[in-house]
């Protein structure tokens, strides 16, 4: 038995394909270097679509088609009680999307991709006790997220820095929350059903939930000069350093370099603290170091969660929030896996080893 099921192959895809040892992600045929740099979540989305729906969609039917699908969805968030609010962002996000009906067509895909981007933003204006900003259907889902959030309309480079990074997340193999969106579709339970399963497999601390504790663990850690120390007693303690280590990389995680480079458009329009950007690079040395010298037989190198916490930061989510931002981005990856497990796989069911007591014999 390969315990978390480390290696097994259970789904062929055409989507994604993580080479851990080289570092690398190819996104349906293009390297995550090249998409990052150039593609918008529109683009990327259309992308990962291709051929899975029941009819063929164009970049701009589909920009188009999340503005309306976005004002549309608005409605919804008037349905937030103060129950939900008072719920972590992630989970009022679940909640609210778990009214959506279930479905397998390319309406259900758009209310999916859509329903993220705004009911996230309006969670987090309600919670913090402002009243949520309406849609605005001619924006590209990346400024309207943005604008959502902070009821402005954002910079060019808030724009691209969001972009990059939904595209960065947008697919990435067979990781849990992908798998389990793929269970879901093996049973044809529908689209949101499949969703839903995902989020909730994101939102653990060792998946998608990593990156709001990054920016804890760099607060706690104040200055350069502390991290050897900080991070030593971390580790002393038994504690997992967040935003390091990965189940498949054996370097560095491809979309953490993605992310850093998305990041440097915001450092020169004087848009991102520039000391948190350099005591987060003091920190990463400092771990991986540490993590070397600790576990030289196992490379345990900075990963995605590390650069996010960074750039959702600075683009002025609250960390809170960075799993449901990370569920907005990576949705179009598991509606793509979900619709091509319910197009060409059977219903997943392994079998376990039996390795408890037997009855005794009468
Ligand atoms: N800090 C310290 N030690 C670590 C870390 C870490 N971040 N990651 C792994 N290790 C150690 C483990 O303690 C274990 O040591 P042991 O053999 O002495 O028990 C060894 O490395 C192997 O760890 P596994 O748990 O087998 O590795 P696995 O592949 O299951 O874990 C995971 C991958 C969950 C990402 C892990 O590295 C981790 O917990 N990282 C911190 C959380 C995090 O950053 N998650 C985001 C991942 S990226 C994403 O999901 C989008």
């Amino acid at each position: 038995m390969k315990n978390g099921l480390e290696d097994v192959i259970a789904a062929e895809t055409l989507l994604s394909d993580v080479d851990g040892e080289a570092g690398r992600l190819i996104i349906r045929g293009i390297s995550l270097d090249e998409l990052a740099s150039t593609a918008t979540y529109e683009s990327v989305a259309t992308l990962l679509l291709d051929g899975l729906m029941e009819r063929p969609v164009t970049e701009t039917e589909l920009r188009q088609q999340l503005g309306f699908m976005r004002t549309q969805l608005f409605a919804h968030v008037r349905s937030l009680d103060a129950d939900l609010l008072a719920l972590p962002p992630v989970d009022a996000l679940r909640a609210l999307i778990a009214r959506l009906a279930d479905g397998e067509d390319f309406d259900a895909a758009l209310r999916l991709l859509a329903a993220p981007a705004v009911f996230l933003p309006a969670i987090l204006r309600l919670q913090a006790g402002r009243e949520p900003t309406e849609p605005d259907a001619t924006l590209s889902q990346s400024a309207d997220i943005l604008r959502m959030l902070t009821g402005r309309r954002p910079s060019a480079e808030q724009t691209s820095a969001l972009d990059a990074y939904l595209v960065t997340i947008s697919d990435h193999g067979l990781n849990a929350s992908t798998f389990a969106s793929r269970v879901i579709a093996s049973t044809r339970a529908g689209l949101t059903s499949s969703v839903l399963a995902a989020i909730s497999a994101l939102k653990g601390p060792l998946h998608g939930g990593a990156p709001g504790p990054v920016l804890d663990m760099l607060d706690a850690i104040g200055s350069g000069e502390n991290a050897r120390d900080w991070l030593t007693q971390a580790l002393d303690r038994g504690e997992r350093l967040m935003g390091f280590g990965h189940r498949i990389y054996r370097v560095r995680d491809p979309r953490a370099d993605a992310l850093k480079q998305a990041l440097r458009p915001l450092v020169s329009a004087g848009q991102v603290d520039r000391k948190r950007i350099a005591l987060a690079e003091s920190v990463e040395q400092a771990a991986v170091a540490i993590l070397r010298e600790r576990k030289p037989d196992r490379p345990l190198d900075v990963n995605v969660e590390f650069y996010t916490a960074l750039l959702l930061d600075a683009l002025g989510f609250p960390r809170e929030s960075f799993t449901g931002v990370f569920a907005i981005g990576r949705t179009i990856g598991w509606i793509a896996h979900a619709r091509e497990q319910a197009l060409e796989g059977r219903l997943i069911r392994p079998r376990s080893v039996y390795v408890g007591p037997l009855p005794r014999a009468a």
